[in-house]
């Protein structure tokens, strides 16, 4: 009895059976995430000492907001990765994108334009958080034709999907992989955002957990929350596909 009177709140923070991070805007100068080399460095110095083996950087890629290609995303990628080992940091970095489903990346499609992937076939993809995109059901279709597979980002996120559920269904049945953020799990986005993920994640269709930091703010959040038991005791029955990125 004492002993669980005294039980810790707090217990050590271990990411290491995530393995791999498959989301992140870590690359600096590329979005609305790190801003210098000196902060990203900082960001990767962190996720190391979390646990995490493997970082793969998400820029946006996101027409008239965050204007990214492969060109840009590689050239920042190639930097940090040459800053990194001078830093002495031995967490692999590999270099993907988020891509915004709309025109835009519906012309990247219909021009067979090669796309940056996690894990050489997994493309993460994300939508406006105000309104479904028209594209989606067409972008998962089309990147499925093309050999690809769909991650979507954050369904959690999407409010306009939370008293509709069969859509949820129907996007992993058309080939959707669904990616929740840790942060949605610790309260970060609010309580509704919390409950959508428990509820995907209890129905057992979330096989990827990204962290999707951006910024100090997100870091500290994901400090918090990780030494907690609500934290293990979520993503101890997960079937992740994190560690097969590694
Ligand atoms: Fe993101």
């Amino acid at each position: 009895m004492f002993k669980s009177l005294f039980r810790p709140a707090r217990i050590e923070r271990d990411l290491s059976f995530i393995g791999a991070d498959m989301h992140s805007h870590m690359l600096p100068g590329l979005d609305d995430g790190a801003v210098t080399m000196e902060e990203s460095l900082g960001f990767f110095r962190l996720m190391q000492d979390w646990g995490y083996q493997k970082c793969i950087a998400t820029p946006h890629i996101f027409k008239g907001v965050h204007n990214n290609s492969p060109e840009t995303i590689l050239a920042v990628y190639e930097k940090v990765k040459a800053a990194l080992q001078e830093a002495d940091l031995r967490i692999q970095l590999e270099a993907a994108a988020e891509y915004m489903v709309d025109e835009s990346f519906m012309e990247l499609l219909q021009q067979q334009q090669p796309l940056l992937t996690i894990g050489g076939k997994y493309v993460l993809i994300e939508m406006s958080y105000a309104a479904p995109s028209p594209f989606i059901e067409s972008a998962v279709f089309q990147l499925n034709i093309q050999g690809y597979k769909p991650i979507l980002a954050h369904p959690e996120r999407y409010g306009f999907y939370h008293f509709n559920f069969p859509q949820y269904e129907r996007l992993l049945e058309m080939g959707c992989v669904f990616q929740v953020n840790l942060l949605s799990l610790s309260g970060y986005y609010g309580p509704e955002v919390k409950k959508t993920a428990l509820k995907l994640i209890r129905a057992g269709k979330v096989q990827l957990i990204g962290t999707d930091l951006h910024h100090y703010n997100h870091a500290d959040a994901i400090k918090q929350f990780t030494v907690t038991r609500e934290f293990y005791e979520i993503t101890r029955n997960m079937q992740l596909l994190n560690s097969s990125l590694l």
